[in-house]
């Protein structure tokens, strides 16, 4: 028997909710039904922040806190986890440590950014290490737009507040909290509604695949920072909603000697470190990607099948030559990752069928590998083109190069003339280099939109060839970017 309603945990206590549409955001549930109207709806679609709340789940047996945006998350999500919103924070009377430093560093003038940026800087205080310096509270705050107080008050109460261990009532209660967790989790698929319109989370791959097969039409959601915004903005209306979050076994990292393998449901948070351990320039790929919310609820099997042209991660996975392991009923298949996206949101899906989990192989000493997103702002931004570059060497040449860009056709595309110009090419003679350049015009009849134009895109991915050849053959990124070098980012590791 599958359980009728979700359970989680709020200020202390258990709470149980059955019977709401499955559209449902966290969001509408805090502020309509609970009527907690500290946390604020600003853009609606994950960019603002104002929404933020911190969910606390248990990995590694504490409970972890993350900064999520209430808005594009589905109440059902948060099914087995505690949901801390910025009335919670305040204990007996004293503001949390992090509201205190807040206020004396004049940290707030309208208010509206500031119950998202204290619930930011609450999950910063809980997880990060210290000390802790400017560059990781930026990236904390990456994803929380405040318009009147500017950032250097908010970026010294993070400071002040997180000078030592955390010491409060939620860090000394965490264990605690774990075990109430733990007991949550009881392994059972949950299924609120009926066969027309539900809220389904599958609690095993075998009741995943059964259930989508019973409903090719339902609507698989994994982290929901792209669905959420087809419901927010798209006001589609999704009556029968498959949640993937509960499945056990698309959440793993299986880290080979000479791949890494991710799970369907692995976070952008979870996969961080292991994506940045294959290639510094992935690191710094995943710190730009969305927002520290966006990554806390995105996931990589969500990024790959929702198969956008300007999604960040496919262009640099192909070009590393990953494979995607499908499942459809009882039936596997394993395909090139570059074979999935076959025209513009259309990928090789077949009814029922769902990604299981992607395998990257890691470089080997003759490789050299280089990922480029250009995007009109630093933080927070879809790329207008970004660019992923494998060389294998034989010695100073080019034995063999897969290049893969997003943002320059309608799906994620291999440059497949350009690596055939690149063979042979010699790292020390830049002046063979320019038919591959040339070559690019060849692969791409580059997108032209709002981002970018399809002149500034064919001249940028030309120019991201040049890029990557030059810093390959130097060795070194010093010249060629302000942000982000790979020199510094290996010193730090
Ligand atoms: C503010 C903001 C910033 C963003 N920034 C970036 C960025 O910098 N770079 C970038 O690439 N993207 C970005 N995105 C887009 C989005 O966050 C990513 O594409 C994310 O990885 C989607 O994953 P998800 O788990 O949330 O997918 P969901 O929204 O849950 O699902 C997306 C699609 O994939 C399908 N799906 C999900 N999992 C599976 C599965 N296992 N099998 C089959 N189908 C599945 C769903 O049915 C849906 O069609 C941003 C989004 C927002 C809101
Ligand atoms: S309201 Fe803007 S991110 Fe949610
Ligand atoms: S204090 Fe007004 S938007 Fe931040």
């Amino acid at each position: 028997m599958a359980r009728d309603a979700i359970r989680f945990w709020r200020n202390g206590q258990p709470i149980e909710v059955s019977g709401f549409h499955p559209r449902t955001t966290l969001l509408d549930y805090i502020r309509l039904q609970e009527r907690r109207v500290g946390t604020k709806e600003g853009c609606a679609e994950g960019d603002c922040g104002a929404c933020t709340v911190a969910l606390g789940r248990v990995r590694g047996g504490r409970v972890h806190y993350e900064p999520i945006n209430a808005c594009i998350l589905l109440l059902g999500q948060v099914d087995g986890t505690e949901v801390v919103t910025v009335e919670d924070l305040a204990k007996g009377g004293e503001l949390h440590p992090v509201q205190s430093a807040m206020v004396a560093h004049h940290g707030s003038q309208c208010g509206f950014c500031t119950p998202g940026i204290v619930m930011s800087l609450f999950t910063l205080y809980q997880e990060a290490g210290r000390p802790l310096d400017r560059e990781r509270i930026n990236d904390a705050l990456a994803g929380n737009l405040c318009r009147c107080t500017g950032y250097r008050p908010i970026v010294d109460a993070a400071l002040d507040a997180c000078t030592s261990a955390p010491h409060d009532a939620f860090s000394q209660a965490n264990a605690t909290t774990a075990r109430s967790l733990d007991e949550l989790a009881d392994g059972q698929d949950v299924f609120i509604g009926s066969d027309t319109s539900f809220f389904a989370a599958p609690a095993s791959e075998a009741s995943l695949a059964a259930l989508y097969a019973r409903h090719p039409d339902a609507t698989l959601v994994a982290g929901c920072t792209d669905v959420g915004l087809w419901i927010t903005k798209g006001m589609v209306e999704l009556e029968k909603i498959i949640w993937l979050g509960r499945v056990a076994g698309l959440d793993w990292i299986e880290d080979g000697s000479d791949a890494l393998t991710i799970g369907a449901t692995v976070t952008h948070a979870q996969a961080f470190s292991s994506l940045e351990s294959i290639d510094p320039d992935l690191g710094e790929l995943m710190r730009r990607f969305g927002s520290a919310q966006v990554r806390a609820s995105g996931t990589v099997g969500g990024n790959i099948a929702n198969g956008s042209p300007i999604g960040d991660l496919a262009p640099a996975l192909i070009a590393l030559g990953s494979t995607l392991e499908l499942r459809q009923g009882e039936n596997t298949r394993v395909i090139p990752l570059h074979n999935f996206f076959i025209a513009y949101r259309k990928q090789d899906r077949l009814p029922g069928e769902f990604v299981r989990r992607v395998t990257v192989p890691k470089l080997t000493a003759h490789e050299a590998f280089r990922a480029y997103k250009v995007s009109k702002r630093f933080d927070e931004d879809i790329s207008a083109v970004m660019g992923a570059f494998k060389f294998t060497l034989d010695g100073r040449r080019i034995a063999e190069a897969r290049i893969a860009f997003g943002g320059m056709a309608g799906i994620p595309k291999r440059a497949t003339e350009t690596e055939a110009a690149l063979v042979g090419v010699s790292l020390d003679d830049p002046s063979t280099w320019g038919e591959a350049m040339a070559a690019i015009a060849r692969d791409y009849q580059p997108l032209d939109d709002h981002r970018a134009s399809a002149a500034y895109r064919a001249t940028v991915a030309r120019n991201l060839v040049s890029k990557a050849l030059s810093e390959t053959a130097s060795g070194e990124t010093r010249a060629t970017r302000i942000i982000g070098q790979r020199e510094a980012l290996e010193a730090a590791e």
